[in-house]
């Protein structure tokens, strides 16, 4: 008797699942050390090594005064649709779309010149 399809199945289910989920919840957070040099090089690629801008805006304090760090957490999560900037929350955690954001706002990234 027992139950069809059985606690095995599902068992292996779930083990797949949490092995497609690791790469987003990541069982190591990044540093910040790490965060900051996928924000120069990552998001450098389209804003600029310095974030003054390329294919998408600069990325300064003063370009951001207009967005408070929510929004500009949103931005990133979801990306801007139809245009080149792509939506981050499959590669990023959201607490380190937050972090991202307020080193943005704060100018913590970059140089300052
Ligand atoms: C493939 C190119 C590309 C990459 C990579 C990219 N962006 Fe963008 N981003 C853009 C473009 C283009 C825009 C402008 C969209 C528009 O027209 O509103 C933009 C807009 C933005 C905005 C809104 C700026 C404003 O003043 O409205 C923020 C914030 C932002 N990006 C942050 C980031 C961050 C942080 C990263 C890295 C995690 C990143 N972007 C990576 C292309 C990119």
């Amino acid at each position: 008797m027992g139950w069809p399809g059985g606690w095995k199945r599902k068992l292996s289910v779930f083990a797949v699942c949490s092995l497609l989920l690791t790469p987003v919840t990541g069982a190591e957070p990044r540093t910040p050390a790490e965060l900051a040099s996928l924000v120069v090089q990552d998001c450098g690629s389209c804003h600029g090594m310095t974030l003054k801008g390329g294919l998408g805006p600069p990325l300064r304090p003063d370009n951001l005064e207009q967005l408070p760090a929510e929004a500009i957490a949103a931005i990133i999560r979801e990306g801007v649709p139809d245009t080149a900037m792509p939506p981050w929350k499959p590669l990023l955690a959201p607490e380190e779309i937050d972090w991202i954001s307020r080193q943005l706002k704060a100018g913590a990234l970059v140089s300052p010149q």
